[in-house]
């Protein structure tokens, strides 16, 4: 029973939501193991839209259970209203939700602290600062907060640390008393979720049962492989779904990357095909570029060759799923860069400062588009032949396939590849 992995293949937002809700029909599970409400994957079903951040984007689908991992990071706040506002739907979100009890909690001082921290345009939802207390050992499992006298023990070692930067930076102590208050309200209603997932999900597996893995942010997010320090905190690659979940390498057989047809990047940080000028502002407008969390306009640039072949070199992906191709309809031509100049040498090596990453100078070539609409088509063979040659150059350039394309953000607007690797692992061979 073959168990994937699906994760954003670039720096985010490359359509997980959307693949990940497509392609769960044929899992029994899909699990998150990374990150936290700092997520935003959009699924469109029908005229219904829904913006999943904390909770796994197998959720939509009745009957499939969806776990946290202990990878992530859960503000319960923000986790309660997210289960709210899928029940509102109609969805039977606490009958189908699993949290480890080894994730971490995400404090309202943690918010507190990301303001004080350097700038490079977090999500600002204490993602970082949460980690930071994870990594420092000081942290709080959600095991932890449903066992009343362990948790106050914990929270008072906590914040003491907590009030000792107030005291030092000169700034009001948060009220420490009402916060944990808050939390101690919270245990009860999290109580029937919580449970050790990662024995849940080795089960599942040993029963015959088929997990999918859900990735948030994207390979060059990652706080060990991505842009450092303009990543997010987590471990984003393929490599986090183990620490993250509790499965061994051994039970999975597959990882998929998501990458769009192009490129875009929310927030600071080095980004070698970056289009400033009237075209960037077109893919944005087509593309409906703006962040599904905070709403801001993300930055947009052209495919990067050396990019995906970082990330698949550390992903090791079996294919490639190419998102919103129809956001490039328009073009005449599309500059596809295959090569970093440094120094006067072309090269596809990622360098691993930002200073460098921001001195090369990024080699395009130019494919011939094919201006007329692909929006919508399902149809391998319906492509006009220059979006397939687009295809054929990207995977030859990669060095992957492109197993799957997307033509639009509803299910049937996508494009399974017959005969690809990917569809012999959505179709369980290993
Ligand atoms: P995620 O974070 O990787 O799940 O991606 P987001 O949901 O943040 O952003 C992707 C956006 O593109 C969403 O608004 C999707 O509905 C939309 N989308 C996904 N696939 C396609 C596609 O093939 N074409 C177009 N036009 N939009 C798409
Ligand atoms: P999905 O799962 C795109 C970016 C932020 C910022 C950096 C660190 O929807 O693809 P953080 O709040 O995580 O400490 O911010 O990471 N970032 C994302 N960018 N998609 C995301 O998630 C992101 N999650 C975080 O913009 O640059
Ligand atoms: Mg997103």
């Amino acid at each position: 029973m073959s168990n994937v992995v699906i994760l954003g293949a670039q720096w985010g937002d490359e359509g997980k939501g959307k693949i990940v809700d497509l392609f769960s029909e044929r899992f029994d599970m899909v699990v998150r193991y990374q990150g936290g409400h700092n997520a935003g994957h959009t699924v469109r079903i029908g005229d219904q839209t829904f913006v999943l951040k904390l909770i796994p984007s197998g959720i939509l689908r009745p009957g499939k259970r969806a776990v946290i991992g202990n990878g992530l990071v859960v503000d319960p706040a923000a986790l309660l209203k997210e289960i709210e506002s899928l029940e509102a739907l109609g969805l039977n979100v606490r009958g189908q939700l699993f949290i480890s009890n080894r994730a971490h909690l995400i404090f309202p001082f943690h918010r507190l602290l990301e303001t004080l921290s350097a700038a490079i345009g977090t999500t600002s939802r204490g993602i970082g600062p949460s980690y930071e207390d994870k990594i420092g050992r000081r942290g709080i499992r959600l095991a932890e907060l449903l066992e009343p006298s362990h948790f106050a023990d914990r929270y008072e070692a906590l914040v003491e640390e907590k009030a000792l930067i107030a005291r030092a930076l000169g700034i009001p102590e948060p009220d420490f008393g009402a916060i944990r208050a808050e939390y101690e309200g919270y245990a009860e209603w999290l109580r029937p979720m919580v449970c050790d997932a990662a024995r849940l999900i080795n089960e599942a597996i040993a029963a015959g049962q088929r997990v999918m893995f859900e990735g948030a942010q994207g390979a060059m997010l990652d706080i060990d492989h991505g842009t450092y320090p303009f990543v997010t905190s987590s471990s984003a690659t393929a490599g986090g779904v183990c620490t993250g979940s509790g499965v061994p390498p051994t039970r999975i057989h597959g990882v998929v990357g998501v990458s769009k047809a192009y490129i875009t990047r929310v927030g600071a940080g080095p980004f070698p095909t970056e289009d400033r000028g009237e075209a960037g502002d077109e893919l944005r407008k087509r593309g409906n570029e703006f962040g599904s969390v905070t709403g801001r306009p993300r930055r947009c640039g052209w495919f990067d060759v050396p990019l995906l072949r970082y990330t698949s070199l550390v992903n090791g992906f079996d294919s490639l799923v190419i998102t919103k191709l129809d956001v490039l309809d328009h073009l005449e031509e599309i500059p596809v860069c295959v090569g970093y100049r440094v120094n006067g040498q072309v090269t596809c090596d990622m360098p691993a400062t930002c200073r460098g990453l921001e001195s090369i100078e990024p080699v395009y070539e130019r494919v011939p588009g094919w201006k007329t609409s692909t929006a919508g088509l399902a149809r391998y063979e319906d492509l006009p032949g220059r979006a397939r040659d687009y295809l054929a150059f990207l995977e030859s350039r990669t060095g992957v396939e492109c197993g799957c394309i997307s033509t639009g953000p509803e299910r049937n607007q996508t494009i399974l590849r017959s005969g690809s690797r990917l569809e012999s692992l959505l179709e369980d061979g290993v």
